[in-house]
């Protein structure tokens, strides 16, 4: 079998990382993983014969994103999976945010991820094959206190990615969204900036902040069950690749939760809703 080649963004820590070790020890995947600064993937040097390729990449600096794309079709001749994994958090109300946090945060999250995928996929539309997973999150799907912007970049990933598919399914590339609940990794801790509420009437959100600071890597999400679920899927489920991919009970529980309640709201909105159009529109 020919072996496939992985770019993983973000392979420092956590998901990342977990994808970055899996993906290493099989025969048949070459692996381009990729870390902000140079010598953060020496872990990965007991497993490299030949097939791995360690690059640099910030994903907001278009220089390195191109040329991590080039070196990977340059080392092993395409890109046949693209895990848009690299991503930030960030905790703090919508009024008291810090908006330069915030945008740098859309930096990385949305147009990082929009960077990648525009240089890769001409390279998946030449080939007439690839597999984009962007992660996503159930903050894509439901939102929470004190993470309106985190779920503005997330809830961008999921609509920039839903056209994506119907661009592109057509031509042999798919998509997947990963939307993950709490997992162990660092993103609750050393990778969302956290500005605590000074106002009075925003006091009550301080714990919440603080719970999930203090929750960091002790999550019931499992980073190396995330990881071999991702890879299975993308391996051997490519057929039937699920569009969306809901991660931990509570990231289950949550979209069942909140598709459930809107469905049955447009439902009950169904005349109103079509009472906005035309007379002669609403034949049907
Ligand atoms: N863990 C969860 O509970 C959870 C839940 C839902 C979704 N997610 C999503 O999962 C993805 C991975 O995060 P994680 O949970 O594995 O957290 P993590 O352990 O903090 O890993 C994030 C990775 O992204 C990298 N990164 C940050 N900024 C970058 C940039 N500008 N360019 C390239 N890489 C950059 C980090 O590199 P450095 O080490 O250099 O900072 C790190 O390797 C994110 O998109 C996150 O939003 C996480």
């Amino acid at each position: 079998m020919m072996s496939k080649t992985w770019l993983v963004t973000g392979t420092h820590t956590g998901f990342g990382k977990q994808l970055a070790i899996q993906l290493a020890q099989h025969d048949d995947i070459n692996l381009v993983a990729t870390s902000r600064k140079a010598g953060q993937l020496d872990y990965l040097d007991q497993y490299d014969h030949g097939q791995i390729a360690k690059v640099i990449l910030d994903v907001t600096k278009h220089d390195q994103v191109v040329a991590a794309v080039r070196s990977a079709t340059e080392r092993f001749g395409g890109i046949d999976v693209l895990v848009n994994n690299a991503g930030l958090g960030y905790f703090g109300t919508f009024e008291e945010s810090n908006l330069e946090d915030v945008k740098y945060m859309f930096d990385v999250n949305v147009w990082g991820l929009v960077d990648m995928t525009r240089e890769t996929l001409p390279i998946m539309r030449k080939q007439k094959s690839g597999v984009i997973v962007n992660f996503s999150s159930i903050g894509g799907l439901y939102s929470f206190p004190t993470l309106s912007f985190y779920h503005g970049t997330k809830y961008a990933v999921e609509g920039i990615t839903g056209s994506i598919e119907e661009e592109v399914k057509d031509l042999g590339i798919k998509t997947m969204l990963v939307e993950p609940s709490g997992f162990r990794t660092d993103w609750a801790g050393r990778s969302s900036h956290k500005t605590m509420p000074t106002h009075d009437d925003y006091e009550q959100f301080t714990k919440f902040i603080d719970d999930m600071a203090n929750g960091a890597h002790h999550e019931p999400g499992d980073p190396v069950m995330a990881a071999e679920i991702i890879i299975d899927q993308v391996t051997n489920h490519s057929d039937q690749l699920p569009t969306h991919l809901p991660l931990g009970k509570i990231s289950s529980d949550l979209a069942t939760d909140k598709y459930t309640k809107l469905l049955q709201q447009f439902k009950d909105e169904r005349e109103l809703s079509l009472s906005a159009d035309r007379p002669e529109r609403n034949d049907n």
